[in-house]
């Protein structure tokens, strides 16, 4: 047998089993090989449950951090394979493409040139990505997050199951995170839900919040609760402030690993996600955040909660946001 053989027999092989069903690692790609980007295809690396590609337009970043990453997965006993790469064909057959490449607010820069900027190239990168893995799954991060997750559903025509924001995933991990440091308590104890767009309209719902599985109410004041609810609110900014340049990453790729998994393995794990709303919740034919149950067809349900008046009027307040920036964007795209 010749390498070229071996190579085609192992290539074919290790993806498909006699039946035709799917064997190996599923091939995951992550575009935008800057922070987030990084640090997500480590995380799901050193899995060594799945094949990453990390794509970036900048020529010579995600080669160097692929090949980087590739040499850390011996060192943490990871078979995967890793390859960073500026060429889509590299993605063919992504399981899950992951869309982080964007560009940060700069000083002097409008909501709208930030929101025209990301459109075009959130558009761009859906449409090379789709091309060649018509079946992926797309995991939106880039922000304006409700926004960009509504450009990437419209460019890729896919069905809303498919396209998801990752958004609520984090604002409930930092509710969960300042929870738990309060009380100091297991992280693993407290539960918590966050609704509405990305940003400072979040909508936690404390009703939902629970510490082993007690309404936090019971365990704290109104006043440390609110306090808890603002930092959460302002969770990014805070980041931000304090690096002074970028943003927040290790949260966010914790989080969208947390949806990987939960897709992949197929787990109908609930948990709040930016999807397409037909009506749930009040919300017609936009992006926001509210808990889905995610599996291998990606959204699976809507999980529908009661909301009280107060909390339904603030997520109508949150969508409202959203609606204007996405009437903002259907013309630019
Ligand atoms: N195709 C591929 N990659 C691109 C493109 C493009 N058209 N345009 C920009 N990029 C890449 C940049 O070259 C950069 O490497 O996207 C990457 C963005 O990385 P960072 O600037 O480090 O930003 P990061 O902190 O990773 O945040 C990415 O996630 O949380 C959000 O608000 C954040 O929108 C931002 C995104």
């Amino acid at each position: 047998m010749t390498r070229a053989m071996i190579r085609e027999w192992d290539k074919a092989s290790s993806k498909r089993c006699l039946w035709g069903g799917r064997v190996g690692r599923e091939k995951i790609t992550v575009v935008g090989a800057g922070n987030v980007g990084g640090t997500t295809a480590q995380r799901l690396a050193e899995t060594g449950c799945y094949d990453v590609v990390l794509l970036d337009i900048v020529d010579g970043v995600p080669q160097g951090k692929g090949l980087d990453l590739a040499q850390s997965c011996t060192l943490v006993g990871s078979d995967a394979h890793v390859e960073g790469t500026g060429d889509y064909k590299a993605t063919t057959g992504s399981s899950v493409v992951i869309i982080t490449s964007g560009v940060p607010r700069k000083p002097g820069m409008s909501r709208e040139q930030l929101l025209a900027t990301n459109a075009k190239i959130v558009k761009d990168v859906v449409q090379q990505a789709v091309a060649v893995s018509p079946k992926a799954i797309l995991l939106v991060v880039t922000n304006p997050l409700d926004v960009m997750t509504y450009v990437a559903y419209k460019v890729s025509k896919f069905p809303r199951e498919r396209v998801i924001g990752m958004a609520g995933a984090l604002d409930a991990a930092r509710l969960r995170a300042f929870v738990a440091a309060e009380l100091r308590v297991s992280v693993e104890n407290v539960q918590a839900m966050v609704l509405g767009g990305h940003g400072d309209s979040m909508v936690p719902l404390m009703r939902y919040t629970t510490v082993a599985g007690v309404p936090l109410s019971e365990w704290l004041p109104k006043d440390r609760i609110d306090a808890l609810v603002k930092r959460t609110q302002d969770g990014g900014a805070e980041i931000v402030s304090l690096l002074k340049t970028g943003s927040a990453y290790y949260a966010p790729s914790a989080s969208i690993v947390s949806m990987v998994e939960a897709i992949l393995k197929d787990s109908h794990k609930i948990l709040p996600c930016a999807t397409l709303c037909r009506g749930e919740y009040g919300v017609d034919q936009l992006f926001v955040g509210v808990p889905v149950k995610l599996g291998r067809r990606g959204v699976e349900e809507v999980v529908q909660l009661k909301l009280t008046s107060e909390e339904q009027a603030a997520l109508m307040k949150s969508a409202a946001g959203v609606r204007e920036l996405c009437s903002l964007v259907d013309g630019m795209i």
